[in-house]
């Protein structure tokens, strides 16, 4: 079958087996399920393979889906390898207590063209196709957005930005300068495709680095723009226990890869590949996408997937007992994950 509709449905598949967990207060049920179902629908499927660049973290802490780890056609030695970061569900804390924001998420490219980056915190900016190359971070984000703002004859630029502390300063200087701005509890990944689809013009704020790989390849792939730069866990956590030892990791990492937290990062830095794909599927979803529904034996999922400057949304069905029949595989996560 062709490879980006096995992606596509293994996104899908994923965003389906949260669906029992949504909104049970369980962070670790809604991620364990979709890790499970991902495995399941990649792991034997033939004619590629994936390295995971970005998943769930290293062996020791993650048995399924850990970097490193190739999932695919393992038989065959002529099988592709492609580099993969992709997040179960991104957003966990969402979809556990069912607020907008979360998707299941996979990124695509060529072999040893991801960046693999480390739990640390990223400055993001995500603009339209229309303002990619006003784009600069050097400038910094009000500069930047001035910029927009006379280049388009818009005051009123629609932007996504997370609901945090960290924010407050930049969400009321953008409001002054005319800008539309949108707060979103959780999930940049997910803001960045509503800015693909059309609902709004950037994105931009501090969130997770790896969910930038993510962001990247829907960047390239989207013909979108997308540049960043890492920030350190102190930075934003001060005091907390586990700020002494993430500090030693983030350090030895940006060393090892000669970058610090001035190092402008281009969508393709992160992702040298510019036939990089990017593919989701809504689990609380919201903005541009449906969360995920069940009534009389159908799913119902929105699915997204962008590359070569093409991006689709995807209304899918699935009729559980036609599915069933399909693969042993998929039948075993609807069987255990039904709700
Ligand atoms: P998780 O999937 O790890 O729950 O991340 C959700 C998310 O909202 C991301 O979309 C965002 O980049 C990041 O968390 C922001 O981090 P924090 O909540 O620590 O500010």
């Amino acid at each position: 079958m062709n490879r980006d509709i096995i992606l596509l449905r293994a996104v899908e598949v994923a965003a389906l087996a949260t669906h029992k967990y949504i909104g049970k207060k369980d962070k670790n049920l809604i991620d364990q399920a979709a890790v499970e179902a991902l495995e399941v629908i990649l792991k034997n499927e033939k004619d590629f393979r994936l390295k995971v660049v970005n998943g769930e973290g290293e062996l020791d802490e993650a048995p399924m889906l850990y970097v490193g780890q190739i999932l695919g056609d393992l038989q065959n030695p002529d099988a592709k390898i492609y580099d993969m970061s992709v997040d179960p569900v991104e957003g966990t804390y969402p979809a556990a207590y069912n607020f907008a924001g979360s998707v299941a998420a996979i990124a695509i490219s060529r072999e040893n063209t991801q960046l693999q980056l480390p739990e640390m915190y990223m400055e993001k900016l995500f603009v339209s196709d229309e303002f990619r190359d006003l784009i600069n971070l050097n400038k910094g984000i009000v500069e930047v957005v001035k910029d927009m703002q006379i280049f388009s004859g818009r005051r009123d630029l629609k932007c996504i930005i997370l609901d945090k502390p960290r924010h407050n300063n930049i969400i009321e200087k953008l409001s002054e300068m005319g800008v539309i701005v949108r707060m979103i509890q959780d999930g940049d990944v997910l803001a960045a495709i509503d800015v693909v689809n059309g609902e709004a013009d950037f994105v931009y704020g501090i969130g997770g680095a790896p969910e930038g790989v993510l962001m990247a390849a829907l960047s390239i792939a989207s013909g979108c723009k997308m540049q960043s730069k890492l920030v350190h866990y102190k930075t934003i956590w001060e005091n907390e226990k586990e700020t002494e030892l993430r500090s030693q990791i983030e350090n030895a990492w940006l060393e090892k890869h000669n970058i610090d937290e001035n190092t402008i990062l281009d969508d393709l830095d992160l992702i040298s590949d510019p036939r990089a794909r990017f593919f989701a599927a809504g689990i609380t979803a919201g903005g541009s996408l449906k969360p995920i529904d069940y009534k009389n034996g159908k799913f119902y999922v929105n699915a997204f997937m962008a590359s070569h400057g093409i991006a689709r949304n995807i209304k899918s069905v699935y009729d559980i007992k036609k599915v069933n029949a399909l693969k042993p595989g998929i039948k075993s996560i609807f069987d255990k994950y039904k709700r």
